[in-house]
C-alpha cells in the first residue's frame, strides 16, 4: 500500500489554506493509503514562540485533527516531538545537504526578512521536514503549494544519500490539489493565506463564527470591473473568492463562477458553503474538547507506531554512513 505523511504546525490555529491545501487531501488519502500525519511541534521552535501555550495549542491541533475527519483507525496521528529518530535523522541529512541548497528556500528568505537574529533551526528547518518525510519511506506527501520547494529539497537529499551511500530512502512525490493549493490572503490576494498575515481579515479560520466568516468575505478585496470570471494574474481577489466557493463545493473554479452576476452575489455563495462547510468540523470540536485524555492516548499509540518504523530506518540511514551499528 502506498505511504503518505504530512504535517502542519501546531501554532496559530487551522486556516482555509491549510484545510484546502492540505487536511481536505489526508482525509481522503486515509482510506487507500498507509498514512502517518503529525503536528510538528519542534519545527514552531524555529521562530519566537510561547513556552506556555505550546503543548495546548498541540493537544488542540490534534483534536482538530479528529474534527476534520481523520480517523486513528485507518492512519497514524502523532507529535513530532515524541518520535526522537526524526532529529536523530536530521543529524544525518544535514551531513548530506548544503549550506548553498538551504539558503536558497524561499521560505527561510521570508521568514528571516526583517529579522535581527535568526535561529540555525530556521536556516535547517528543511531538513528536519526531510527527515520527517524519509524515515518513513514515504512514497506521496500531500501538501500545499507553498512546500513545493522543501519536497524537492527532500528528494534531493534522499537522491544524494543513496548515490554516496548505497540505496537507502525511498524518492518522495508531492502531492498538491488541483484545487486550492494555494488559497490567498482576503486583504492582499497577491500573498498567500497565512497565519503570519498582516490583518487578521485576510484570513478565515476553520473555528471562525459564521458572522466572522460573513463579514470577512464581505470585506474582501475585489477590483473596479464587475465580471466574475476566474483569471489569478488579473482578477487575484475574485479568483480566491472563486477558488474558495469551488473548493467548499467540489467544483472547478470556471464552473463555480456559472450564474453569478456580480460579486455581492459571489461573496454571499462563497460565505454560505463555507459556513456550512465548517459548521460540522466545529460542533465535532466542540464535543472533542470536553475531554482530551482520549486525544492524548491516540497520540501516545501513534508516536509508538511511528517510532518503529523510523528506528529502523534510523539504523539503516547509520550503517550507509558508517556508524557502528548499535549491538543493543
Ligand atoms: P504549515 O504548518 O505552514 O501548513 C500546513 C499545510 O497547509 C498548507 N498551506 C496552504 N495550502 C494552501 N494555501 C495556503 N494559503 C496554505 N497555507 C498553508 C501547507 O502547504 C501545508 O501542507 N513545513 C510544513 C510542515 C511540515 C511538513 C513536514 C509537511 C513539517 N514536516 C513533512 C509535509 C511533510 C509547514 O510549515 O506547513
Amino acid at each position: 500500500m502506498k505511504r503518505v505523511l504530512s504535517g502542519i504546525q501546531p501554532t496559530g490555529g487551522v486556516h482555509l489554506g491549510n484545510y484546502f491545501g492540505a487536511f481536505r487531501n489526508w482525509v481522503s488519502d486515509q482510506h487507500d493509503t498507509d498514512a502517518f500525519f503529525c503536528i510538528v511541534d519542534l519545527h514552531a521552535l524555529t521562530v519566537d514562540h510561547d513556552p506556555a501555550q505550546l503543548a495546548r495549542t498541540t493537544l488542540e491541533m490534534a483534536t482538530m485533527f479528529l474534527a476534520v475527519g481523520l480517523d486513528p483507525s485507518a492512519c497514524t496521528l502523532f507529535v513530532q516531538s515524541h518520535v526522537l529518530q526524526h532529529t536523530a535523522l536530521t543529524w544525518l541529512l544535514e551531513c548530506t545537504a548544503s549550506f548553498g541548497e538551504l539558503s536558497r528556500m524561499t521560505q527561510f528568505k521570508d521568514k528571516g526578512k526583517g529579522r535581527e537574529s535568526v535561529s540555525a533551526g530556521l536556516f535547517t528547518y528543511p531538513v528536519l521536514m526531510a527527515a520527517d518525510i524519509l524515515a518513513y519511506d514515504t512514497d506521496s506527501v500531500p501538501v500545499g503549494h507553498d512546500q513545493k520547494q522543501h519536497l524537492e529539497l527532500a528528494r534531493n537529499i534522499a537522491i544524494r544519500f543513496n548515490g554516496r551511500y548505497g540505496d537507502t530512502f525511498k524518492v518522495p512525490q508531492p502531492d498538491i490539489p488541483k484545487v486550492g493549493a494555494r488559497i490567498m490572503d482576503l486583504q492582499d490576494p497577491t500573498s498567500k493565506m497565512s497565519k503570519s498575515s498582516k490583518s487578521e481579515q485576510g484570513l478565515i479560520y476553520l473555528l471562525d463564527d459564521p458572522a466572522t466568516i460573513e463579514k470577512k468575505i464581505k470585506r474582501a478585496v475585489t477590483d473596479a470591473e464587475p465580471e466574475v470570471r476566474f483569471d489569478p494574474e488579473s482578477k487575484p481577489g475574485v479568483s480566491n473568492l472563486l477558488t474558495l466557493l469551488a473548493a467548499a463545493t467540489d467544483k472547478t473554479p470556471d464552473d463555480a463562477a456559472k450564474g453569478l452576476v456580480n460579486y455581492g452575489s459571489l461573496k454571499h455563495s462563497a460565505a454560505e458553503a463555507i459556513i456550512e462547510m465548517v459548521r460540522p468540523i466545529q460542533e465535532r470540536y466542540r464535543q472533542l474538547s470536553a475531554d482530551t485524555s482520549e486525544v492524548s492516548r491516540l497520540l501516545a499509540n501513534g508516536a509508538q507506531k511511528a517510532s518503529e518504523i523510523a528506528e529502523a530506518t534510523v539504523r539503516r540511514a547509520g550503517d550507509a554512513v558508517g556508524l557502528l551499528p548499535k549491538s543493543f
